[in-house]
Protein backbone atom coordinates (compact mmCIF):
# COMPACT_ATOMS: atom_id res chain seq x y z
CA UNK A 1 0.00 0.00 0.00
CA UNK A 2 1.28 3.72 -0.86
CA UNK A 3 2.26 5.27 2.05
CA UNK A 4 2.69 9.23 2.71
CA UNK A 5 2.78 11.71 5.52
CA UNK A 6 1.42 14.36 3.58
CA UNK A 7 -1.09 13.85 0.50
CA UNK A 8 -1.70 17.07 -1.24
CA UNK A 9 -4.27 16.67 -3.79
CA UNK A 10 -4.90 18.95 -6.85
CA UNK A 11 -1.52 20.30 -8.75
CA UNK A 12 -2.82 23.67 -8.99
CA UNK A 13 -1.38 27.04 -7.70
CA UNK A 14 -2.28 26.22 -4.22
CA UNK A 15 -1.91 22.67 -4.09
CA UNK A 16 1.74 22.87 -5.24
CA UNK A 17 2.40 26.15 -2.94
CA UNK A 18 1.01 23.60 -0.30
CA UNK A 19 2.97 21.15 -1.08
CA UNK A 20 6.43 23.29 -1.06
CA UNK A 21 5.61 24.35 2.59
CA UNK A 22 4.75 20.66 3.53
CA UNK A 23 8.55 19.48 2.01
CA UNK A 24 10.14 22.02 4.49
CA UNK A 25 10.31 19.53 6.45
CA UNK A 26 12.90 16.79 4.67
CA UNK A 27 11.55 14.11 7.04
CA UNK A 28 7.82 14.35 5.77
CA UNK A 29 7.13 12.69 2.57
CA UNK A 30 5.06 14.91 0.32
CA UNK A 31 3.13 13.46 -2.85
CA UNK A 32 0.91 15.62 -4.93
CA UNK A 33 -1.99 13.69 -6.50
CA UNK A 34 -3.62 15.51 -9.52
CA UNK A 35 -6.28 14.68 -11.99
CA UNK A 36 -4.08 16.71 -15.18
CA UNK A 37 -0.53 17.56 -15.32
CA UNK A 38 0.34 19.93 -12.82
CA UNK A 39 1.31 22.81 -14.96
CA UNK A 40 -1.79 21.80 -17.14
CA UNK A 41 -4.28 22.97 -13.85
CA UNK A 42 -6.49 25.61 -13.85
CA UNK A 43 -4.76 28.24 -12.11
CA UNK A 44 -3.10 28.89 -15.56
CA UNK A 45 -6.20 30.45 -16.15
CA UNK A 46 -6.30 33.18 -14.14
CA UNK A 47 -4.40 35.53 -16.50
CA UNK A 48 -4.74 38.84 -15.57
CA UNK A 49 -3.05 39.25 -12.07
CA UNK A 50 -2.70 38.62 -7.93
CA UNK A 51 -3.13 41.31 -5.40
CA UNK A 52 -1.02 42.29 -3.12
CA UNK A 53 -0.65 45.99 -1.14
CA UNK A 54 2.99 46.42 -2.35
CA UNK A 55 2.38 49.90 -3.31
CA UNK A 56 4.48 49.67 -6.30
CA UNK A 57 0.91 51.07 -8.40
CA UNK A 58 0.48 53.44 -6.01
CA UNK A 59 2.64 54.65 -3.39
CA UNK A 60 -0.66 55.28 -0.73
CA UNK A 61 -2.17 51.77 -1.07
CA UNK A 62 -1.90 49.89 2.07
CA UNK A 63 -2.79 45.98 3.06
CA UNK A 64 -5.96 48.22 5.48
CA UNK A 65 -7.41 49.48 1.75
CA UNK A 66 -6.70 46.15 0.58
CA UNK A 67 -8.90 44.59 3.73
CA UNK A 68 -11.49 47.07 3.61
CA UNK A 69 -11.55 46.55 -0.40
CA UNK A 70 -12.18 42.89 0.18
CA UNK A 71 -14.70 43.20 2.97
CA UNK A 72 -16.67 45.55 0.80
CA UNK A 73 -15.91 43.13 -2.30
CA UNK A 74 -17.33 40.38 -0.35
CA UNK A 75 -21.04 42.53 0.29
CA UNK A 76 -20.06 42.51 3.77
CA UNK A 77 -20.44 38.25 4.34
CA UNK A 78 -16.38 37.81 4.21
CA UNK A 79 -14.97 37.02 7.94
CA UNK A 80 -13.53 39.91 8.68
CA UNK A 81 -10.30 38.08 10.65
CA UNK A 82 -9.58 35.77 7.95
CA UNK A 83 -9.67 38.81 5.40
CA UNK A 84 -7.21 41.12 7.42
CA UNK A 85 -4.72 37.88 7.74
CA UNK A 86 -4.99 37.75 4.07
CA UNK A 87 -4.80 41.12 2.88
CA UNK A 88 -1.17 41.79 5.47
CA UNK A 89 0.01 38.47 4.13
CA UNK A 90 -0.05 38.81 0.65
CA UNK A 91 2.61 41.31 -0.06
CA UNK A 92 5.35 38.52 1.68
CA UNK A 93 3.46 35.75 -0.47
CA UNK A 94 4.47 37.94 -3.61
CA UNK A 95 8.11 38.74 -2.61
CA UNK A 96 8.14 35.06 -2.23
CA UNK A 97 7.19 33.96 -5.15
CA UNK A 98 9.34 37.08 -6.78
CA UNK A 99 12.62 35.09 -4.96
CA UNK A 100 11.42 31.73 -6.62
CA UNK A 101 11.41 32.65 -9.92
CA UNK A 102 7.76 34.09 -11.16
CA UNK A 103 8.99 36.34 -13.87
CA UNK A 104 6.91 39.72 -12.96
CA UNK A 105 5.93 42.27 -15.72
CA UNK A 106 8.12 45.46 -14.19
CA UNK A 107 7.36 49.13 -13.91
CA UNK A 108 9.41 52.07 -15.23
CA UNK A 109 11.71 51.75 -11.68
CA UNK A 110 12.13 48.06 -12.44
CA UNK A 111 9.21 47.04 -8.94
CA UNK A 112 7.56 44.33 -9.89
CA UNK A 113 4.55 46.13 -11.99
CA UNK A 114 0.64 46.53 -10.80
CA UNK A 115 -2.16 47.50 -12.88
CA UNK A 116 -6.13 48.33 -11.98
CA UNK A 117 -8.51 45.70 -11.26
CA UNK A 118 -12.29 46.02 -10.28
CA UNK A 119 -13.30 47.05 -6.93
CA UNK A 120 -10.05 48.09 -5.90
CA UNK A 121 -8.78 51.39 -4.61
CA UNK A 122 -5.14 51.76 -5.90
CA UNK A 123 -3.84 49.42 -8.84
CA UNK A 124 -2.59 46.76 -6.72
CA UNK A 125 -2.76 43.85 -9.20
CA UNK A 126 1.05 41.98 -9.95
CA UNK A 127 1.38 40.51 -13.14
CA UNK A 128 3.33 39.04 -15.74
CA UNK A 129 1.42 40.01 -18.93
CA UNK A 130 -1.59 37.84 -19.43
CA UNK A 131 -0.24 34.54 -17.86
CA UNK A 132 0.03 35.26 -14.61
CA UNK A 133 -1.30 32.03 -13.00
CA UNK A 134 0.55 30.29 -15.93
CA UNK A 135 3.85 31.38 -14.77
CA UNK A 136 3.24 31.13 -11.41
CA UNK A 137 1.88 26.93 -11.75
CA UNK A 138 5.73 26.47 -13.75
CA UNK A 139 7.52 28.19 -10.98
CA UNK A 140 5.83 26.37 -8.38
CA UNK A 141 5.93 23.05 -10.06
CA UNK A 142 9.76 22.94 -10.68
CA UNK A 143 10.43 24.03 -6.84
CA UNK A 144 8.19 21.62 -5.77
CA UNK A 145 10.90 19.12 -8.05
CA UNK A 146 13.83 20.94 -6.42
CA UNK A 147 12.31 19.77 -2.97
CA UNK A 148 11.73 16.12 -3.65
CA UNK A 149 8.28 16.45 -3.68
CA UNK A 150 6.59 13.31 -5.32
CA UNK A 151 3.54 13.49 -8.03
CA UNK A 152 1.35 10.92 -9.20
CA UNK A 153 -0.20 12.43 -11.77
CA UNK A 154 -3.40 11.79 -14.02
CA UNK A 155 -4.38 10.28 -11.13
CA UNK A 156 -8.26 10.44 -9.49
CA UNK A 157 -9.37 10.82 -5.75
CA UNK A 158 -12.24 8.84 -5.33
CA UNK A 159 -13.13 8.71 -1.21
CA UNK A 160 -11.72 10.27 1.34
CA UNK A 161 -11.62 7.37 4.09
CA UNK A 162 -12.72 8.93 7.62
CA UNK A 163 -13.14 6.96 11.28
CA UNK A 164 -14.43 8.62 14.21
CA UNK A 165 -13.51 11.78 12.95
CA UNK A 166 -10.15 11.07 11.85
CA UNK A 167 -8.90 10.68 8.57
CA UNK A 168 -7.27 7.76 7.60
CA UNK A 169 -6.53 7.72 4.14
CA UNK A 170 -7.75 7.74 0.79
CA UNK A 171 -8.56 5.69 -2.16
CA UNK A 172 -7.65 7.17 -5.60
CA UNK A 173 -7.43 5.82 -9.67
CA UNK A 174 -4.45 5.85 -11.86
CA UNK A 175 -5.78 6.79 -14.96
CA UNK A 176 -3.42 5.63 -17.02
CA UNK A 177 -3.52 1.92 -15.60
CA UNK A 178 -7.12 2.01 -14.67
CA UNK A 179 -5.80 0.26 -11.26
CA UNK A 180 -7.50 2.12 -7.92
CA UNK A 181 -4.96 1.86 -5.11
CA UNK A 182 -5.75 2.86 -1.19
CA UNK A 183 -2.90 5.78 0.26
CA UNK A 184 -2.18 5.57 3.89
CA UNK A 185 -1.37 8.90 5.30
CA UNK A 186 -1.20 11.52 8.18
CA UNK A 187 -2.70 14.44 6.61
CA UNK A 188 -4.24 15.90 3.69
CA UNK A 189 -4.83 18.93 1.68
CA UNK A 190 -8.05 19.25 -0.86
CA UNK A 191 -7.28 21.88 -3.16
CA UNK A 192 -8.62 20.58 -6.32
CA UNK A 193 -10.51 23.90 -7.23
CA UNK A 194 -13.71 24.48 -8.36
CA UNK A 195 -16.83 23.30 -9.51
CA UNK A 196 -17.82 25.74 -12.95
CA UNK A 197 -18.77 22.51 -14.49
CA UNK A 198 -21.87 22.70 -13.05
CA UNK A 199 -23.16 25.36 -16.15
CA UNK A 200 -20.88 22.83 -18.22
CA UNK A 201 -20.59 25.46 -21.29
CA UNK A 202 -21.65 28.35 -19.82
CA UNK A 203 -18.35 28.55 -17.66
CA UNK A 204 -14.33 29.89 -18.04
CA UNK A 205 -13.64 26.58 -16.17
CA UNK A 206 -11.50 24.44 -17.71
CA UNK A 207 -13.21 20.77 -17.93
CA UNK A 208 -11.36 18.98 -15.41
CA UNK A 209 -13.49 21.86 -12.56
CA UNK A 210 -15.12 19.30 -11.46
CA UNK A 211 -15.34 19.81 -7.44
CA UNK A 212 -13.87 16.16 -7.14
CA UNK A 213 -12.43 17.16 -3.51
CA UNK A 214 -15.01 19.66 -2.47
CA UNK A 215 -17.64 16.06 -3.21
CA UNK A 216 -15.06 13.84 -1.32
CA UNK A 217 -14.87 16.17 1.81
CA UNK A 218 -19.36 16.84 1.52
CA UNK A 219 -19.57 12.59 1.41
CA UNK A 220 -17.14 12.61 4.55
CA UNK A 221 -19.52 15.36 6.34
CA UNK A 222 -17.64 18.72 6.05
CA UNK A 223 -20.18 21.27 5.64
CA UNK A 224 -20.16 22.93 1.98
CA UNK A 225 -20.16 26.39 2.83
CA UNK A 226 -21.84 29.78 0.60
CA UNK A 227 -22.40 27.26 -2.26
CA UNK A 228 -25.06 29.53 -3.48
CA UNK A 229 -22.51 32.34 -4.46
CA UNK A 230 -21.37 31.78 -8.12
CA UNK A 231 -19.47 34.23 -9.99
CA UNK A 232 -19.83 35.26 -13.01
CA UNK A 233 -17.59 37.09 -14.83
CA UNK A 234 -17.89 39.92 -16.94
CA UNK A 235 -15.93 38.99 -19.90
CA UNK A 236 -16.64 35.53 -21.32
CA UNK A 237 -16.24 35.11 -25.37
CA UNK A 238 -19.99 35.06 -26.17
CA UNK A 239 -19.33 31.64 -28.09
CA UNK A 240 -17.63 29.60 -25.91
CA UNK A 241 -17.56 31.11 -22.44
CA UNK A 242 -13.84 31.09 -22.93
CA UNK A 243 -12.03 34.06 -20.19
CA UNK A 244 -11.41 37.23 -21.65
CA UNK A 245 -9.33 38.97 -18.49
CA UNK A 246 -10.54 41.84 -16.19
CA UNK A 247 -6.61 42.75 -17.35
CA UNK A 248 -8.52 43.78 -20.41
CA UNK A 249 -10.52 46.45 -18.62
CA UNK A 250 -7.86 46.92 -16.02
CA UNK A 251 -5.90 47.95 -19.07
CA UNK A 252 -8.49 50.75 -19.78
CA UNK A 253 -10.78 48.60 -22.27
CA UNK A 254 -14.26 49.93 -22.65
CA UNK A 255 -17.91 47.75 -22.65
CA UNK A 256 -20.45 48.76 -25.18
CA UNK A 257 -24.03 48.37 -26.51
CA UNK A 258 -25.19 47.89 -29.43
CA UNK A 259 -25.79 51.75 -29.90
CA UNK A 260 -21.81 52.31 -28.95
CA UNK A 261 -22.69 53.49 -25.66
CA UNK A 262 -20.36 52.24 -22.37
CA UNK A 263 -23.79 51.68 -20.50
CA UNK A 264 -21.33 51.00 -17.31
CA UNK A 265 -21.58 54.81 -16.53
CA UNK A 266 -25.44 53.78 -15.87
CA UNK A 267 -24.67 51.02 -13.02
CA UNK A 268 -21.25 52.31 -12.20
CA UNK A 269 -20.59 56.02 -12.60
CA UNK A 270 -17.25 56.10 -10.65
CA UNK A 271 -15.66 53.27 -11.46
CA UNK A 272 -17.75 52.37 -14.71
CA UNK A 273 -15.54 49.67 -16.18
CA UNK A 274 -13.61 48.56 -12.92
CA UNK A 275 -16.72 48.17 -11.14
CA UNK A 276 -17.11 44.37 -8.95
CA UNK A 277 -17.84 41.79 -11.34
CA UNK A 278 -21.32 41.04 -9.66
CA UNK A 279 -22.29 44.56 -10.49
CA UNK A 280 -20.72 44.14 -13.74
CA UNK A 281 -22.07 41.14 -14.91
CA UNK A 282 -25.37 42.18 -13.97
CA UNK A 283 -25.05 45.64 -16.33
CA UNK A 284 -23.97 43.15 -19.19
CA UNK A 285 -27.08 40.91 -18.56
CA UNK A 286 -29.50 44.24 -18.04
CA UNK A 287 -28.57 45.68 -21.39
CA UNK A 288 -29.31 42.48 -22.92
CA UNK A 289 -32.82 41.65 -21.36
CA UNK A 290 -33.22 45.48 -22.41
CA UNK A 291 -32.82 45.36 -25.86
CA UNK A 292 -29.06 47.14 -26.15
CA UNK A 293 -27.37 44.16 -26.65
CA UNK A 294 -25.97 42.25 -30.43
CA UNK A 295 -27.23 38.46 -31.14
CA UNK A 296 -30.51 37.02 -30.08
CA UNK A 297 -31.12 34.45 -27.14
CA UNK A 298 -28.55 32.15 -25.76
CA UNK A 299 -26.06 34.04 -28.79
CA UNK A 300 -26.56 37.59 -27.20
CA UNK A 301 -23.72 39.59 -26.18
CA UNK A 302 -21.82 43.57 -25.78
CA UNK A 303 -18.71 44.40 -26.50
CA UNK A 304 -15.29 44.35 -25.16
CA UNK A 305 -13.65 46.83 -27.40
CA UNK A 306 -9.63 47.44 -26.94
CA UNK A 307 -8.77 49.13 -29.84
CA UNK A 308 -7.89 52.51 -28.93
CA UNK A 309 -5.58 50.66 -26.15
CA UNK A 310 -3.24 50.21 -29.68
CA UNK A 311 -1.14 47.72 -30.83
CA UNK A 312 1.70 48.69 -28.63
CA UNK A 313 -0.11 48.32 -25.93
CA UNK A 314 -2.27 45.08 -26.26
CA UNK A 315 0.83 42.83 -27.76
CA UNK A 316 3.31 43.78 -24.62
CA UNK A 317 0.33 43.48 -22.22
CA UNK A 318 -2.68 41.39 -23.53
CA UNK A 319 -0.94 38.93 -25.78
CA UNK A 320 -2.69 35.81 -24.92
CA UNK A 321 -5.77 37.61 -25.44
CA UNK A 322 -5.24 38.99 -28.88
CA UNK A 323 -4.07 34.94 -29.67
CA UNK A 324 -7.47 34.00 -27.92
CA UNK A 325 -9.70 36.02 -29.76
CA UNK A 326 -8.10 35.05 -32.87
CA UNK A 327 -8.36 31.19 -32.34
CA UNK A 328 -11.72 31.44 -30.60
CA UNK A 329 -13.47 34.15 -32.53
CA UNK A 330 -11.87 34.86 -35.98
CA UNK A 331 -11.32 38.51 -35.33
CA UNK A 332 -8.35 40.62 -33.69
CA UNK A 333 -8.96 43.02 -31.18
CA UNK A 334 -6.24 45.40 -32.90
CA UNK A 335 -9.12 45.99 -34.87
CA UNK A 336 -12.05 44.69 -33.83
CA UNK A 337 -14.61 44.35 -30.59
CA UNK A 338 -14.93 41.42 -28.69
CA UNK A 339 -17.81 39.69 -28.06
CA UNK A 340 -18.28 38.70 -24.62
CA UNK A 341 -20.79 37.92 -22.00
CA UNK A 342 -20.83 36.93 -18.00
CA UNK A 343 -19.87 33.34 -18.06
CA UNK A 344 -19.52 31.09 -14.51
CA UNK A 345 -16.09 31.14 -13.60
CA UNK A 346 -15.05 30.98 -9.79
CA UNK A 347 -17.23 29.25 -6.76
CA UNK A 348 -17.14 31.69 -3.35
CA UNK A 349 -17.73 28.66 -1.36
CA UNK A 350 -16.82 25.54 -0.71
CA UNK A 351 -15.08 23.27 1.84
CA UNK A 352 -15.67 24.34 5.37
CA UNK A 353 -12.67 25.94 6.80
CA UNK A 354 -12.72 25.96 10.65
CA UNK A 355 -9.08 27.45 11.44
CA UNK A 356 -7.81 29.72 8.37
CA UNK A 357 -4.25 29.73 9.78
CA UNK A 358 -3.99 26.24 9.33
CA UNK A 359 -6.45 25.27 6.76
CA UNK A 360 -8.18 22.77 8.46
CA UNK A 361 -11.50 21.59 8.63
CA UNK A 362 -13.91 19.87 11.43
CA UNK A 363 -12.37 16.31 10.54
CA UNK A 364 -8.94 15.79 12.24
CA UNK A 365 -6.12 15.37 9.17
CA UNK A 366 -8.25 17.24 6.14
CA UNK A 367 -7.32 20.53 5.04
CA UNK A 368 -8.58 22.57 2.35
CA UNK A 369 -7.31 25.51 0.22
CA UNK A 370 -7.73 27.44 -2.79
CA UNK A 371 -10.97 27.90 -4.66
CA UNK A 372 -11.99 24.26 -2.96
CA UNK A 373 -12.10 25.92 0.30
CA UNK A 374 -14.25 28.45 2.00
CA UNK A 375 -12.19 29.83 4.75
CA UNK A 376 -14.73 32.65 3.54
CA UNK A 377 -12.74 35.93 2.52
CA UNK A 378 -14.41 36.05 -0.55
CA UNK A 379 -18.14 36.39 1.05
CA UNK A 380 -20.65 36.96 -1.36
CA UNK A 381 -18.57 38.58 -4.31
CA UNK A 382 -14.79 37.92 -5.17
CA UNK A 383 -12.28 41.06 -6.26
CA UNK A 384 -10.77 39.95 -9.15
CA UNK A 385 -7.00 39.12 -8.46
CA UNK A 386 -7.72 37.65 -4.97
CA UNK A 387 -8.00 34.50 -6.49
CA UNK A 388 -4.02 33.84 -7.03
CA UNK A 389 -3.46 35.83 -4.17
CA UNK A 390 -6.22 33.54 -1.91
CA UNK A 391 -3.94 30.31 -3.52
CA UNK A 392 -0.48 31.57 -2.75
CA UNK A 393 -1.44 32.66 0.78
CA UNK A 394 -3.49 30.00 2.18
CA UNK A 395 -1.88 27.55 0.14
CA UNK A 396 1.27 28.46 2.44
CA UNK A 397 -0.84 28.50 5.31
CA UNK A 398 -2.21 25.12 4.33
CA UNK A 399 1.38 23.05 3.65
CA UNK A 400 2.16 24.72 7.11
CA UNK A 401 -0.87 23.54 9.03
CA UNK A 402 -0.68 19.79 7.51
CA UNK A 403 2.97 19.97 7.80
CA UNK A 404 2.07 20.26 11.66
CA UNK A 405 -0.47 17.79 11.84
CA UNK A 406 1.57 15.08 10.29
CA UNK A 407 3.89 15.22 13.01
CA UNK A 408 1.52 14.13 15.77
CA UNK A 409 -0.49 11.68 13.83
CA UNK A 410 -0.01 8.32 12.81
CA UNK A 411 -1.09 6.41 9.82
CA UNK A 412 -4.56 5.46 9.58
CA UNK A 413 -5.93 1.90 9.70
CA UNK A 414 -4.52 0.30 6.59
CA UNK A 415 -7.90 -2.23 6.91
CA UNK A 416 -10.72 0.28 6.69
CA UNK A 417 -8.60 1.68 3.56
CA UNK A 418 -7.98 -1.84 1.76
CA UNK A 419 -11.88 -2.31 2.38
CA UNK A 420 -12.31 0.89 1.00
CA UNK A 421 -10.43 0.18 -2.07
CA UNK A 422 -12.22 -3.12 -2.81
CA UNK A 423 -15.76 -1.20 -2.96
CA UNK A 424 -14.13 1.08 -5.53
CA UNK A 425 -12.35 -1.55 -7.42
CA UNK A 426 -16.00 -3.63 -7.60
CA UNK A 427 -18.12 -0.48 -8.76
CA UNK A 428 -15.42 0.06 -11.82
CA UNK A 429 -15.57 -3.47 -12.75
CA UNK A 430 -19.62 -3.13 -12.34
CA UNK A 431 -20.28 0.11 -14.53
CA UNK A 432 -17.35 -0.90 -16.99
CA UNK A 433 -19.39 -3.90 -17.49
CA UNK A 434 -23.13 -2.49 -17.82
CA UNK A 435 -25.12 -2.07 -21.04
CA UNK A 436 -28.19 -0.89 -20.21
CA UNK A 437 -28.79 2.48 -18.44
CA UNK A 438 -29.65 6.48 -18.74
CA UNK A 439 -26.54 8.52 -20.77
CA UNK A 440 -23.99 10.37 -18.45
CA UNK A 441 -23.95 13.13 -21.22
CA UNK A 442 -27.56 13.82 -21.32
CA UNK A 443 -27.55 14.02 -17.66
CA UNK A 444 -24.87 16.64 -17.70
CA UNK A 445 -26.36 18.62 -20.02
CA UNK A 446 -29.33 18.23 -18.84
CA UNK A 447 -27.89 19.76 -15.09
CA UNK A 448 -26.01 22.55 -17.24
CA UNK A 449 -29.16 23.81 -18.69
CA UNK A 450 -31.13 24.18 -15.65
CA UNK A 451 -28.27 25.57 -13.85
CA UNK A 452 -28.23 27.97 -16.41
CA UNK A 453 -31.88 28.72 -16.32
CA UNK A 454 -32.99 28.29 -13.18
CA UNK A 455 -29.89 29.05 -11.01
CA UNK A 456 -27.86 31.59 -12.96
CA UNK A 457 -27.18 35.43 -12.50
CA UNK A 458 -30.63 36.63 -11.90
CA UNK A 459 -32.93 34.04 -9.66
CA UNK A 460 -36.30 33.48 -8.80
CA UNK A 461 -38.29 31.41 -6.06
CA UNK A 462 -40.44 29.25 -8.61
CA UNK A 463 -37.02 28.76 -11.35
CA UNK A 464 -35.27 28.06 -8.36
CA UNK A 465 -37.76 25.29 -6.98
CA UNK A 466 -38.36 23.95 -10.73
CA UNK A 467 -34.57 23.84 -10.91
CA UNK A 468 -34.01 21.98 -7.28
CA UNK A 469 -36.85 19.50 -9.00
CA UNK A 470 -34.68 18.63 -11.68
CA UNK A 471 -31.70 18.67 -9.84
CA UNK A 472 -33.11 16.01 -8.02
CA UNK A 473 -34.83 13.66 -10.83
CA UNK A 474 -30.90 13.47 -12.30
CA UNK A 475 -29.90 12.47 -9.18
CA UNK A 476 -32.07 9.78 -9.37
CA UNK A 477 -31.37 9.05 -13.04
CA UNK A 478 -27.91 8.78 -12.43
CA UNK A 479 -28.28 6.02 -10.01
CA UNK A 480 -29.09 3.83 -13.67
CA UNK A 481 -26.65 4.96 -15.57
CA UNK A 482 -24.06 3.39 -17.79
CA UNK A 483 -20.63 4.57 -19.12
CA UNK A 484 -20.54 3.21 -22.46
CA UNK A 485 -16.58 2.19 -22.46
CA UNK A 486 -15.29 -1.27 -20.94
CA UNK A 487 -12.01 -0.69 -21.08
CA UNK A 488 -9.96 -0.63 -17.73
CA UNK A 489 -6.71 1.44 -19.33
CA UNK A 490 -7.37 4.74 -19.86
CA UNK A 491 -10.87 4.76 -18.80
CA UNK A 492 -12.22 8.25 -19.31
CA UNK A 493 -15.89 7.51 -19.31
CA UNK A 494 -15.80 6.66 -16.11
CA UNK A 495 -13.65 9.30 -14.96
CA UNK A 496 -16.33 11.31 -16.62
CA UNK A 497 -19.24 9.46 -14.72
CA UNK A 498 -17.85 9.74 -11.27
CA UNK A 499 -17.23 13.69 -11.98
CA UNK A 500 -20.77 14.30 -13.10
CA UNK A 501 -22.08 12.54 -10.40
CA UNK A 502 -19.73 15.20 -8.01
CA UNK A 503 -20.97 17.98 -10.18
CA UNK A 504 -24.70 16.87 -9.32
CA UNK A 505 -24.16 16.65 -5.24
CA UNK A 506 -22.78 20.33 -5.32
CA UNK A 507 -25.42 21.67 -8.37
CA UNK A 508 -28.23 20.17 -5.33
CA UNK A 509 -26.56 22.37 -2.84
CA UNK A 510 -26.41 25.18 -4.46
CA UNK A 511 -30.15 25.09 -5.39
CA UNK A 512 -30.42 25.12 -1.73
CA UNK A 513 -28.79 27.45 -0.44
CA UNK A 514 -29.92 29.98 -3.59
CA UNK A 515 -33.53 29.26 -2.89
CA UNK A 516 -33.24 29.79 1.32
CA UNK A 517 -31.59 32.94 1.15
CA UNK A 518 -34.18 35.18 0.42
CA UNK A 519 -31.92 37.94 -0.06
CA UNK A 520 -30.04 39.68 -2.88
CA UNK A 521 -26.22 39.84 -1.84
CA UNK A 522 -22.78 39.92 -3.80
CA UNK A 523 -23.56 37.53 -6.76
CA UNK A 524 -26.71 36.10 -5.48
CA UNK A 525 -29.40 38.30 -7.02
CA UNK A 526 -32.95 37.50 -6.96
CA UNK A 527 -35.84 39.49 -8.89
CA UNK A 528 -38.24 38.63 -5.64
CA UNK A 529 -36.09 39.59 -2.57
CA UNK A 530 -34.30 42.71 -4.38
CA UNK A 531 -31.99 43.96 -1.56
CA UNK A 532 -29.67 42.98 0.97
CA UNK A 533 -30.89 41.85 4.33
CA UNK A 534 -28.76 41.53 6.91
CA UNK A 535 -30.95 41.69 9.90
CA UNK A 536 -31.33 37.93 8.51
CA UNK A 537 -28.82 37.27 5.96
CA UNK A 538 -25.79 38.18 7.37
CA UNK A 539 -24.78 34.94 7.53
CA UNK A 540 -23.06 31.31 6.10
CA UNK A 541 -24.96 28.97 4.70
CA UNK A 542 -23.90 25.49 6.12
CA UNK A 543 -25.20 22.69 3.48
CA UNK A 544 -23.85 19.43 5.42
CA UNK A 545 -24.48 15.65 4.06
CA UNK A 546 -26.09 12.97 6.57
CA UNK A 547 -26.25 9.77 4.70
CA UNK A 548 -28.29 11.01 1.91
CA UNK A 549 -30.03 14.03 2.93
CA UNK A 550 -29.08 17.24 3.35
CA UNK A 551 -29.13 19.67 6.12
CA UNK A 552 -29.08 23.40 5.82
CA UNK A 553 -27.97 25.38 8.88
CA UNK A 554 -26.34 28.67 9.33
CA UNK A 555 -23.17 30.05 10.79
CA UNK A 556 -22.61 33.45 11.94
CA UNK A 557 -20.22 35.90 9.72
CA UNK A 558 -17.54 37.36 11.49
CA UNK A 559 -17.09 41.38 11.79
CA UNK A 560 -14.44 43.07 13.35
CA UNK A 561 -13.98 46.67 12.10
CA UNK A 562 -16.25 47.33 9.13
CA UNK A 563 -19.83 47.07 9.68
CA UNK A 564 -21.93 46.54 6.94
CA UNK A 565 -23.00 49.71 4.71
CA UNK A 566 -24.35 50.09 1.03
CA UNK A 567 -22.11 49.34 -1.54
CA UNK A 568 -21.75 52.19 -4.11
CA UNK A 569 -18.98 52.68 -6.75
O1 LIG B 1 -9.87 38.20 -15.25
C1 LIG B 1 -8.91 37.57 -14.83
O2 LIG B 1 -7.77 37.73 -15.25
C2 LIG B 1 -9.14 36.62 -13.76
C3 LIG B 1 -8.59 36.81 -12.60
C4 LIG B 1 -9.27 36.32 -11.40
O3 LIG B 1 -10.29 35.65 -11.51
O4 LIG B 1 -8.82 36.65 -10.30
Amino acid sequence: MLKYDVVIVGGGGAGMRAALEASRDPNLKVVVLSKTFPTRSHTGAAQGGINAALGFGNSNDSTELHFRDTVKGSDFLGDQDAIEFFASNAPEAIIELDKLGVPFSRNEQGRIAQRPFGGASSPRTCYSADKTGHVILHTLYEQCLKNGVDFLNEWFLLELVVEDNQFQGLIAMDIRSGEIHAIQAKSVVIATGGFGRIYWNRTTNAFNMTGDGTACCFDVGIPLKDPEFVQFHPTGLASTGVLMSEACRGEGGYLLNKDGERFMSRYAPEKMELGPRDLVSRSIETEIKEGRGFGQGINSYVQLDLRHLGEKKIMERLPQIRQLAIEFESLDPITDPIPIRPSCHYMMGGVHISDFATCSTPIEGIHAAGEAACVSIHGGNRLGGNSLADIIVFGKFAGLGVREKAKDRGFGSKERLEKAAAKWIDKFDAMRNKTEGQSVIAIRDKMAETMWYNLGIFRKEDEMIKGLEMINHLIEQYEDCKIGDASKIYNTAFINYIEIGNLLKLAKAVAMGAIARKESRGSHSRADYTQRDDKNFLKHTMITKQDNEYKLDYLPVRITKYQPEERRY
